[in-house]
């Protein structure tokens, strides 16, 4: 049993780690696993704030019935109902069968779509606030970050501001849970994996919700996902603000899909011309045995994009395809592009590249190269050209 941990003196963290899911919405691996973060303000009138995910129920009213220690809860106010947080909205419905759920008219159209729940319902528009007590909340509607019923609940107060996923990332909590507790570092990769996969596709989104919660005077961001932010939430927030503009760093990605060692061969002669151009963030990532997650989240840092395909089937390599699509369907922007590759005899694959480039209006650095087979020394000499040429290209868009 874990021990039960304060944000202020009488909001308490009452989320769960789970290091059991391999891959979150059945498509992103959780290596470091993830944490669904649920708050619980004691007042007059008791009210938990998002639940978590159904598989870890069991422990959760666990914790809320210690905490609430044979009062009533009063309400559970749904900021998201993406089914990591509203699992357990049963559960929690058969321990405390008096509560009343809050949400918006979207959040309960969910509700009933997703767990037939259409009764106790008490449903707040954008600037309504709910008094506890001690305690007033205020809530906010930042549809699209990243289901349109999403909402923020901002507890006046003690100025914390629980966010649903925005701010949040993978990574369990383990021991401390605010961002003074913890290595912030060893969380920011994965918030910046979080983002990038899940929420980056709605960068306009995005920044409409960080201008409304600029009036806010926020001491405390309290995400459902990772480290609570009281010491910098400063630090997250420009984060948001930098990803949704789609800023990004000097640095390279080059991603290829290899058979047999030539792409890759030429993958690596490219990363060490980049280098001797004075590239030092070069990251060489073999698409087959990488999932695309962690590829993504590469490409969200950096500036640079160089995708290598072999040919296949008159076409590009499948997982590097799939790749194209994932960073299409996310409207990646202000990036540089290139592309190389081999062909045995029809070719087709860089090909198809290049119709992803010019589909999606990436800026294309330089013309691709693609080899037969296999690179010779006239070929090495047209990837060093091609390679001066991009970093030309890199820092002129820097
Ligand atoms: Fe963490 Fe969109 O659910």
């Amino acid at each position: 049993m874990e021990k039960i941990l304060n944000i202020t003196d009488d909001i308490y963290y009452v989320g769960v780690n789970d290091r059991d899911t391999y891959l979150f919405e059945g498509i992103w691996p959780l290596p470091k696993g993830v944490s669904y973060n649920s708050y619980l303000i004691c007042d007059e009138k008791n009210v938990l704030i998002d639940t978590v995910k159904v598989s870890k129920s069991g422990l959760f009213i666990q914790k809320i019935k210690e905490l609430i220690n044979g009062e009533s809860l009063d309400y559970l106010v749904i900021n998201h109902m993406e089914p990591d947080h509203s699992g357990s909205i049963w559960s929690i419905l058969q321990a405390f069968p008096d509560i009343k759920i809050v949400g918006n008219k979207k959040t309960f159209e969910f509700l009933n779509d997703l767990y037939g729940i259409k009764d106790n319902l008490l449903e707040i528009k954008e600037g309504d606030e709910l008094n506890l007590g001690k305690h007033t909340l205020k809530f906010f509607m930042i549809p699209m970050v990243h289901w349109p019923e999403t909402m923020v609940t901002y507890e006046l107060t003690e100025k914390v501001v629980f966010t649903g996923d925005a701010f949040g990332g993978f990574g369990t909590l383990d021991g401390g849970i605010f961002d003074d507790e913890v290595e912030i570092e060893y969380y920011k990769n994965e918030i910046r994996r979080y983002y990038s996969n899940i929420v980056g596709k709605f960068g306009p989104m995005v920044q409409k919700a960080l201008q409304k919660l600029s009036g806010l005077d926020i001491k405390i961001i309290a995400p459902t996902h990772g480290p609570v932010w009281r010491s910098n939430p400063k630090i997250i927030v420009d984060l948001y603000d930098k990803w949704s503009r789609y800023e990004a760093e000097e640095g390279v990605v080059i991603v290829y899909g290899s058979m047999y060692g030539n792409t890759e061969k030429m993958a690596d002669y490219i990363a060490n011309v980049l280098a001797k151009h004075g590239i030092k963030n070069i990251r060489v990532m073999n698409v087959s045995n990488v999932h695309e997650s962690f590829i993504i989240n590469e490409i969200w840092r950096f500036k640079g994009v160089i995708i290598g395909t072999c040919t296949y089937n008159n076409g590009i390599f499948p997982p590097v395809e799939n790749l194209l699509i994932n960073l299409s369907h996310k409207g990646l922007k202000n990036r540089v592009f290139a592309a190389f590759g081999t062909y045995g005899w029809s070719g087709g694959g860089v090909k198809g590249i290049l119709e992803y480039i010019n589909k999606n209006n990436w800026k294309l650095a330089c013309e691709p190269v693609e080899v037969k087979f296999s690179p010779d020394n006239e070929d090495l000499k047209k990837l060093e050209e091609f390679a001066a040429r991009f970093v030309k290209s890199l820092k002129e868009e820097l």
